[in-house]
């Protein structure tokens, strides 16, 4: 595998190859990842990763700093995976200017859920993302569900945009007990890492309530709310949203069976874990 830093140097190590699968990452690389690469692998060659903590997503009271940094972990992993070149440039090559120039996706998308609590968050992903796409030149790239907004938010980039990037989406990998894994699990003490599949169970539950018919969203998104937060949770949202646009269903949309998703942010201890489930 070959570790590139220099935007010039990737470019004249792709040149030509018009069957790019790209997975872009922060690094902190586990199985979930890995799945993303093996799936980028059926979509493409070669395949791409990069490992990238990119500033611009993060907001001045977040993990920035203390984001894990596994570098030498990571690659091992990706030479075991058969990835082909990993783009890993530095905060100056990537950003050897202030990035004024940014994407801002539109509000009804941008600012909701992750938005809502993350202000800038998707604007830092969205430009990132557009300038890595632009760097690697990619004909496929992987995002996994887990980050189901953030997926959302790309694909309406790369369509608005035309960009010749399909996006393949990849299924959440969960730990035996159904944690999502994240490599914010990592910050996790040993007692909350035994509590954290509670989540997933509370988007279980509210799937289950909604497949029985119940069609008070707001009610079934309280009690999931209060049973986090009778626990040890800080839930910032549960909520149940269309899964086309992200916005909640109406009346109509529920007689006409629209296709839902449960999506969640709660907080254990100092960790902000986020999940979601298509119902
Ligand atoms: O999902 C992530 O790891 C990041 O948001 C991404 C897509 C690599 C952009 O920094």
């Amino acid at each position: 595998m070959k570790i590139i830093s220099s935007i010039e140097e990737l470019r004249d190590q792709l040149r030509g190859q018009l069957r790019t699968a790209f997975v872009p990452t922060m690094g902190n690389l586990h199985e979930g990842h890995l799945s993303l690469m093996r799936l980028a692998r059926r979509h493409g060659d070669p395949v791409v990763a990069s490992i990238f903590v990119n500033r611009l997503q993060f907001g001045p009271n977040e993990d920035f700093d203390k984001y894990p940094r596994t570098f030498q972990a990571d690659v091992e992993k990706l030479e075991k995976e058969g990835v082909y070149v990993l783009f890993a440039p530095t905060e100056k090559d990537l950003y050897p200017e202030p990035q004024a120039y940014r994407v801002q996706p539109p509000n009804d998308l941008g600012d909701i859920l992750e938005g809502e609590f993350r202000p800038g968050f998707f604007n830092g992903v969205s430009t990132v993302v557009l300038k890595l796409f632009s760097c690697v030149q990619p004909r496929v790239a992987v995002f996994g569900k887990k980050d189901y907004q953030q997926l959302m938010i790309i694909r309406n980039m790369a369509k608005q945009f035309a960009l010749p990037t399909e996006i393949v989406a990849a299924e959440t990998w969960r730990a035996e007990d159904g944690l999502a894994l994240s490599s914010r699990n990592g910050y996790l003490s040993e007692a909350e890492r035994a509590e954290a599949p509670i989540l997933y169970q509370t988007l279980q539950q509210v799937a289950e309530q909604v497949r029985s018919g119940r069609q008070d969203m707001k009610a079934i998104e309280q009690q999931a709310m209060d049973s986090l937060s009778a626990r040890q949770w800080q839930p910032d949202y549960v909520s149940i949203r269309k899964r086309v646009n992200l916005q909640a269903p109406t009346a109509e949309d529920l007689d006409n069976k629209a296709e839902l998703v449960v999506l969640t942010a709660a907080k254990l201890g100092g960790t902000r874990l986020i999940d979601n489930l298509e119902i």
